[in-house]
């Protein structure tokens, strides 16, 4: 059943060695964000995968900041007692302290989120702790992260080298001490997951990173099977949507065009 008291930057980090793993997902709009609030998810990631899922993008190189405040501001809406934490986007952060301050600030007071959430490890390190000293928590992400995927050559698992895996480990550790509440470790091998998870005081969160993380993250599409044609291979659909929207969308088709719509029920009076 759903938990009812509020979570939290901080509740979350509490969590962290004592047994209950974390539920995360992404949503973009109050329809969904409610829902996954109702049913008792942990926290509702508003993801720039939204550039790819909601916008058609081939990645999440071209949203902005304006793009991720207002679909926050429509998943804060929904949500009462899950933590709402939003990506910043590509370039927001990245060319300057003041961006990343700004850009962080903006999303908190115009989008009403929780927490902000950057890709990167040592390199982002400096500006976590100047964004936790301000009040502005964050959730650290590292491993596969999209914002980098020309740098990748493609979305392909990271630390599969010792060297990488050193960085990717070195990264996290440099998020926690930094101040970081949580730390999402996407698309790595398995056993780094687990040895990031035993290494850091925070939370690790897994995305195709096996089972050994604190908590998982799914993208809500991938999840609800919203494209019926496509899913990641580290993404388990609980639900065929895609399938039962075109169902739908069929039935009302041939009613409309058979004249079974609108019935008497269903017009004015
Ligand atoms: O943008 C996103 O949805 C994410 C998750 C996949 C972790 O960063």
């Amino acid at each position: 059943m759903a938990a009812t008291k509020k979570t939290t930057s901080a509740s979350l980090a509490e969590r962290k060695g004592l047994g209950e793993k974390i539920a995360v997902v992404t949503a973009y709009d109050v329809a969904f964000a409610r829902l996954a609030d109702r049913a008792g998810v942990d926290v509702v990631l508003v993801g720039d995968s939204l550039g790819m899922v909601v916008q058609g993008l081939p990645n999440t190189l071209p949203v902005t900041l304006e793009e991720m405040i207002y679909h926050c501001r429509m998943v804060a809406r929904g949500v009462e007692r899950a933590h709402v934490v939003v990506d910043m986007p590509f370039l927001s952060y990245q060319a300057s302290m003041e961006d990343g301050v700004r850009a962080a600030g903006r999303l908190l007071k115009d989008g009403g989120a929780e927490a902000v959430k950057l890709e990167g490890g040592a390199e982002v390190a400096e500006l976590v702790e100047r964004l936790v000293q301000i009040g502005i928590p964050v959730m650290g992400h590292v491993g596969m992260t999209p914002q980098s995927v020309h740098k990748f050559g493609g979305f392909k698992v990271q630390g599969r080298s010792d060297g990488q895996a050193q960085s990717i480990l070195a990264g996290a550790r440099a998020l926690a001490e930094a101040g970081a509440y949580a730390v999402v470790v996407e698309n790595v091998p398995s056993a780094l997951a687990a040895t990031i998870t035993e290494a850091v005081t925070i939370p690790t969160i897994g995305i195709g990173a096996g089972p050994s993380c604190d908590g998982q993250v799914l993208v809500m599409h991938d999840l609800l099977g919203l494209d019926p044609e496509w899913s990641p291979r580290f993404a388990r659909r609980y639900a065929e949507i895609g399938r039962e929207a075109m169902a739908a969308f069929s039935a009302f088709v041939a009613d409309v065009r058979s004249g079974e719509f609108p019935s008497g029920k269903e017009t004015a009076r």
